[in-house]
């Protein structure tokens, strides 16, 4: 089966309002007619509402970094799913290692979350990844496996395919050392066969299983033209409209 490519942008904490609505102009103009790979971005909470008038009418589409479980609250901070839904938001990454070290989140907490997006039809983009010691120490695909078994625990079968994963290697995000097309679809395929196991053949084939981590125009054709690689969460090349728009031309040459 043919999984269509997405390529989403991570903009962690960059761009005022202003300037998240001028590259998000600058994205409709190259890329909002766009249809045979799904892009979306994910610019900081203080901008979606002013970057949803923007892509308003493109084929691009809006994601929050990050959101609270409960729907409202006394959560002095925080931000919920029917929030994100209301400003005509349609993913949502959770489990960034950013949140798992520096804000402490782990797998349970990641676990509400999902389970909170896909009750608010909020697609989660599920971050998991090994650091460096985690890899030199051989336990790649074990640290993958429980960051992916925990924070699907409890989604149907129904409900899986709307989840985007996205394995991110936490040595190769934001350091310029990109996994190799080989590292990395070794982890992608290990992925495919534990969704496979976990949510059955049909549902493991729809999954979009995208790669993080210093992905950029001159190594995403390599990477995306890999058999389980799906896209691409894109973090540095995301904030400027040429590498972006050139990461989603390699997806689409990719596809
Ligand atoms: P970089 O592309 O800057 O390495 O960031 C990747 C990332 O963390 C996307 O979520």
């Amino acid at each position: 089966m043919t999984r269509k490519k997405l390529i989403a942008g991570n903009w962690k904490m960059n761009k005022t309002s202003s300037d998240a609505v001028s590259l998000a102009r600058e994205l409709v103009l190259s890329l909002g007619t766009q249809a045979d790979v799904d892009v979306v971005i994910c610019p900081p909470f203080t901008a979606l509402e002013a970057v949803a008038g923007a892509i308003d009418g493109s084929l691009i589409k809006l994601g929050a970094q990050n959101m609270h479980f409960e729907p409202s609250g006394a959560f002095t901070g925080e931000i919920s799913a029917p929030m994100l839904r209301a400003l005509f938001a349609t993913h949502v990454i959770l489990g960034h290692s950013e949140r798992r070290t520096l804000f402490g989140e782990g797998d349970e907490l990641v676990n509400r979350k999902v389970l909170a997006a896909l009750k608010h039809q909020l697609r989660p983009i599920l971050c998991v990844g090994e650091s460096l010691a985690e890899r030199e120490a051989g336990q790649t695909l074990k640290i993958v496996q429980t960051q992916t078994e925990r924070a699907l625990e409890g989604v149907s079968r129904e409900m899986a395919a709307s989840v985007v994963v996205a394995y991110e290697p936490v040595w190769a995000i934001g350091t310029g050392k990109v996994a190799t097309a080989e590292q990395a679809q070794e982890v992608h395929g290990f992925i495919r066969g534990l969704l496979t196991k976990l949510q059955g053949e049909a549902v493991a084939q729809r999954i979009r299983v995208l790669y993080g981590g210093s992905m950029k125009p001159a190594n995403a054709a390599e990477l995306l033209t890999q058999k389980d690689i799906d896209g691409g969460l894109i973090g540095g090349a995301s904030l400027e409209a040429r590498s972006f728009v050139e990461l989603v031309r390699a997806a689409a040459a990719a596809s």
